[in-house]
């Protein structure tokens, strides 16, 4: 399932996205921007868009920044639904922008944090299909038990909500589930993406490396601190989210600290309590970490990245990136 089909990029990921290369522009809140995601899946792998990105952070609607996009490339793009049920208000607009999107053409979701049934159910008769963020195997047996096609093996090295294995401990994990694995966490350059490619993975998905372009719209400081950091720069903090999210060391997270205070603690523990404190934690940092990915003095130094930035040294264009990436697959496969 997860082999690369001989003398071809193609692999079940292409297959299920149509693209070219096995190779997803992660979503990120707040740095998936539109000219990110197009400049990517016109580069022929396959930028994902993000909702409240595109809503809360870049201020666009959420069916004219789609139609954006398409003005820039009619090549597939994703989208990712954060499914978590944290309010009812939340999950009907995550409903309406599945349905927005299906109206616009797209075919190719990611689920993330929930039960990805109802997106299953919402897409499947379209020809939609569901890729489901799992960090281990009780979350991947879950989502495709919720009908996913495809899961997100979310490592220790991702951006993002890190997971707590390694690539090759999940991949080991998953294969015989026998549904396309895609490889997420841990790649900044073409060797580690050969890597994860000849473990077995069907695609890798990116992040951090995608933030240090020329068409992220995130700040210049920002940008420029992942370009700089090194692996060990990057700690694990669960005071975003009440779950532990990758970020750069910086000066002003060493002051606050990674971990929850002690009535955070307390109510992180309990099932009632746990519910209003990732609330509370999740709203407080939408707005955090927009303001600190906007601002271009860099005194906001909030910065989400993962541990991908040790194979990061330049800021350059998306579509440069991809471009290496798919050479580099070239030359593995042996592809002239
Ligand atoms: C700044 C940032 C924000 C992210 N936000 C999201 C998100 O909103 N939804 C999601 O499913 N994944 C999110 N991720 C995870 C990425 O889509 C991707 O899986 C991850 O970045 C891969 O690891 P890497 O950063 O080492 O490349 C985020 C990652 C980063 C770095």
């Amino acid at each position: 399932m997860n082999k690369p089909l001989k003398n071809s990029l193609e692999t079940a990921f292409t297959h299920d996205s149509h693209v070219e290369i096995p190779l997803i522009c992660g979503p990120m809140y707040p740095c998936s921007n539109l000219e990110l995601v197009a400049a990517v899946s016109k580069a022929g792998a396959l930028g994902v868009v993000q909702p409240v990105s595109l809503t809360f952070v870049h201020k666009q609607d959420f069916r004219q920044a789609l139609r954006d996009i398409k003005s820039i490339t009619d090549k597939p793009i994703g989208m990712n639904a954060l499914i978590e049920k944290s309010s009812r208000r939340y999950h009907d607009k995550m409903v309406a922008w599945v349905d927005i999107a299906l109206e616009e053409g797209v075919r190719f979701f990611i689920t993330s944090l929930g039960n990805p049934k109802w997106v299953v159910d919402a897409v499947s008769p379209h020809g939609g299909v569901v890729y489901h963020d799992v960090t281990e195997r009780k979350w991947a047996e879950k989502g495709l038990a919720g009908g996913a096609q495809g899961l997100i093996a979310v490592n220790n090295h991702a951006g993002g909500h890190a997971g707590a294995k390694t690539k090759e401990q999940l991949f080991e994990e998953l294969a015989d589930l026998d549904v396309p694995l895609v490889c997420a966490g841990g790649i900044g350059n073409e060797a580690q993406y050969v890597e994860a490619m000849k473990l077995g993975y069907a695609a890798c998905q990116l992040g951090t490396r995608f933030i240090a372009t020329k068409e992220c719209n995130s700040s210049l400081p920002y940008k420029e601190a992942i370009v700089s950091a090194d692996a060990d720069d990057i700690v694990l903090s669960e005071k975003i989210t009440g779950i532990p999210v990758s970020i750069i060391n910086t000066g002003y997270i060493k002051n606050q600290g990674v971990k929850p205070g002690r009535i955070a603690r307390f109510l992180l523990k309990h099932p009632r309590g746990k519910h209003w404190m990732r609330l509370f934690y999740t709203l407080k940092s939408a707005f955090q970490l927009r303001k600190a990915s906007l601002d271009e003095q860099g005194e906001q130094q909030f910065w989400q990245a993962g541990k991908s930035v040790a194979g990061i040294r330049n800021i350059e264009s998306a579509g440069d990136i991809v471009a290496r990436f798919k050479k580099a697959l070239e030359s593995m496969y042996d592809i002239k």
